[in-house]
């Protein structure tokens, strides 16, 4: 098409072109790097994904908390632990008007412990079992399923140590998972032992690290002195060729923490949860005792568990809390939804499109569309004028089931036509039985 002009006006008119886009691009307010807008249908899916859980865990017993986004900074360093990537790197934090330093929330748990603590919780339930769900934010290196604003399904249950209730608690995330229709989901469980086994363990993996510290990364010398299991989970390919022949914590754990991984494991034998052993498991944050957990969804590959978890037997007593002990696993939205098929099937279906033709039919469409909405019907109409065979077209489009059309003849006579799109027949029905048509109709 733009053959025969001349190569300067070519010239300048691709020139124009690209102004023009480059000027709508700097006009336009574009997201923040790592954050993501969910589209429909994509979050009719969403809605699934959350509805399935919600079910899953009110049927075991969880109740709804809803906390802030943002806490003390405090509360993510003392829960997490100061010497974690998520502390030390992902934290978006700021500091307030008033001087304090507040973060955005990177996971739920240490803010679901702040709030049973200061509203004293436990008192009136010993074993509390509650959920959350919302968005975690956290700076990570944006990739496909990791964001920096991402959502999560949180469940923890406080106040139970008995191994029976790990594996119920990981039961429960592998139910979900069922539910929501993800196949090839395996848990991978590991020990990582209480306090008194990683003493010992912390020592014989710095044995074994010393020789190899020149080659280990800036962070992870760093991490050997202050908390060398977090050189476990570091991603540097060097450090992680170092860790693979490291220790193993498993090998290093106690009668009662070997006990009790033993009896989790058989308990979830027992309950036919698909799960592994991986040895090398450990958890990004610091929190971690004896159990812990990562849900892997396999057509998502390893690097990205879906969900994770584990037992944290002190950490409430470190947000100033009781000594008790906890359980629980959050499951990421964000990568359980790529994770599942295309969103169309999950979309809410429309019953009936009105189909007005002329002002007066508008004015008494209207009326109908608010009456059959309250009969408990879905509809969906336009009042822009659109002739008649635009409108069928986007009945088509939405997969209503009958088209109720009102033109000046038809309310001339008190009546409207409707018609059943799947036979094609059509019926004249009186205004005032049109409800009572449609519901037997759909019932
Ligand atoms: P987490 O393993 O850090 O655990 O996160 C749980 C899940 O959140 C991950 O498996 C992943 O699906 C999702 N997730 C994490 N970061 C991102 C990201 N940047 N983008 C997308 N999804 C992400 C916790 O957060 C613990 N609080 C879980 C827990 C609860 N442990 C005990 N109770």
């Amino acid at each position: 098409m733009l053959d025969g002009i001349a190569p300067d006006r070519l010239k300048y008119f691709v020139y124009v072109q690209r102004r023009r886009a480059r000027d709508t691009r700097d006009y336009m307010i574009q997201l923040i790097k790592g954050f993501h807008d969910v589209l429909p249908p994509e979050t009719a899916k969403w809605r699934f994904v959350i509805e399935t859980a919600r079910e899953n865990l009110v049927r075991c017993g969880f109740r709804e908390i809803i906390i802030p986004v943002m806490e003390k900074t405090e509360l993510f360093r003392r829960g997490i632990g100061e010497v974690t990537d998520i502390v030390e790197k992902e934290m978006y934090t700021f500091t307030d008007r008033s001087g304090e330093s507040l973060s955005l929330r990177p996971e739920a748990t240490a803010g679901i412990l702040r709030a049973v603590v200061e509203h004293s919780l436990l008192r009136r339930d010993p074993v509390l079992k509650l959920f959350s769900i919302g968005p975690m934010f956290r700076r990570e290196r944006p990739s496909k399923g990791r964001y920096r604003q991402f959502y999560q399904i949180n469940a923890e249950v406080l106040g139970d140590d008995h191994p029976l209730t790990d594996a119920d608690t990981i039961a429960a995330a592998y139910q979900i998972m069922a539910d929501i229709g993800a196949k090839s989901v395996i848990m991978e469980i590991n020990s990582v032992g209480c306090r008194s086994c990683r003493t010992a363990y912390r020592e014989a993996l710095r044995s074994y690290l010393a020789p190899h510290l020149p080659r280990l990364c800036a962070d992870c010398r760093r991490r050997y002195d202050l908390n060398p299991l977090r050189v476990l989970d570091c991603k540097q390919e060097e450090c992680r060729e170092i860790c693979a022949t490291a220790p193993l914590i498993i090998d290093h754990l106690d009668a009662s923490c070997r006990e009790h991984f033993v009896q989790v494991q058989q308990a979830l034998s027992a309950l036919e949860v698909p799960y592994r052993v991986e040895p090398r498991l450990v958890r990004g944050l610091d929190y971690y005792t004896r159990t812990a957990f990562e849900i892997i969804h396999d057509e998502l590959g390893r690097s990205k568990a879906v969900g994770g978890g584990g037992r944290y037997d002190s950490l409430l007593r470190e947000l100033g809390g009781d000594d008790v002990s906890g359980i629980g696993f959050a499951i990421g939205i964000d990568r359980i939804a790529m994770g599942i098929d295309g969103g169309g099937s999950y979309e809410p279906h429309v019953d009936v499109y009105v189909a007005m033709l002329g002002d007066n039919a508008r004015e008494q469409g209207i009326k109908l569309v608010h009456s059959i909405r309250r009969s408990g019907l879905s509809v969906e109409t336009r009042y822009s004028p659109m002739s008649l065979k635009s409108q069928m077209k986007l009945a088509d489009k939405l997969g209503c089931k009958k088209v109720v059309m009102l033109g000046e003849d038809e309310l001339a006579k008190g009546e409207a036509t409707v018609r059943n799109m799947e036979t094609k027949e059509q019926f004249s029905v009186r205004i005032e039985d049109i409800i009572r048509y449609l519901q037997g109709e759909h019932s």
